[in-house]
């Protein structure tokens, strides 16, 4: 398999490796399209892009998964998390990202789809749920999947509520990017920092893909890197 691991300190140590993979594509020009990740992982990731002087101004942007019925202005929706984290402090050519509120969420997807098929991603960065998810794609999806609704799992919802005030529900449908658009990406970056992200690891190390852990699926890709703390 093409699967590279690269073993980091801290995670501030990843965001840092993870910036150097992405400087150095720009300046090669091989950076077009980036397919981009939610959750607290990313956070120190995107920091480091805002406090720098990356030029993203010719790079397209797709967003992997968002929540549906929650919309823009919402502190729990993902489009929120790009805006406060990224979007509003760096300028790309374009930002793409799935509209959960559409009113047909099939046409929704379709959409969304369409235009990667007609933007290849150059680069996809993921980063991955306790149970081996990657964007929603919970265990027992289709390998052969696109972008679609998907129904979110007890232990997802549950690991998920901590974004979430107390009383607030965690929406159980949302709209993601399947396994096989996530494929589709020249170059696949995974981040995985901390214990609780060490079942998902030792699954793709273990090197059997199997629908139960999602994440398994990268071993069929020929450029996967992970950047992680973990000793796997
Ligand atoms: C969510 C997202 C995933 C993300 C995962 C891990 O479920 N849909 O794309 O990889 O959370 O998030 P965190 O980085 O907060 O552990």
């Amino acid at each position: 398999n093409g699967l590279k691991f690269i073993k980091v300190n801290n995670p501030d140590e990843g965001s840092e490796n993870l910036f150097n993979f992405i400087k150095e594509a720009l300046e090669k020009n091989e950076l077009h399209v980036i397919g981009l990740a939610t959750g607290g992982t990313m956070i120190p990731v995107y920091k480091k892009w805002v406090e720098s002087d990356l030029d993203f101004s010719d790079v397209t942007t797709f967003n992997l998964d968002e929540y549906v019925g929650i919309s823009d202005d919402n502190p729990n929706g993902y489009a929120y998390f790009m805006n406060e984290h990224l979007f509003s402090k760096k300028k790309f050519k374009k930002v793409n990202t799935l509209n959960g509120l559409a009113e047909n969420l099939e046409e929704e997807c379709q959409r969304f789809e369409d235009l990667l098929l007609a933007n290849p991603l150059d680069i996809q960065i993921l980063g991955v749920g306790e149970n081996g998810h990657i964007a929603f794609n919970e265990p027992g999806t289709p390998f052969d999947s696109v972008t679609h609704v998907a129904k979110l799992t007890p232990s997802t919802l549950e690991v998920n509520s901590r974004f979430f005030k107390p009383g607030e529900q965690v929406p159980n449908t949302a709209l993601t990017m399947g396994i096989t658009s996530i494929l589709r990406a020249k170059k696949i970056v995974l981040l995985a920092f901390g214990e609780k992200k060490r079942a998902a690891l030792t699954k793709l190390a273990e090197g059997k893909v199997d629908t139960d852990w999602p994440i398994t699926k990268l071993l069929e890709h020929d450029d996967v890197t992970i950047i992680t703390d973990l000793d796997i």
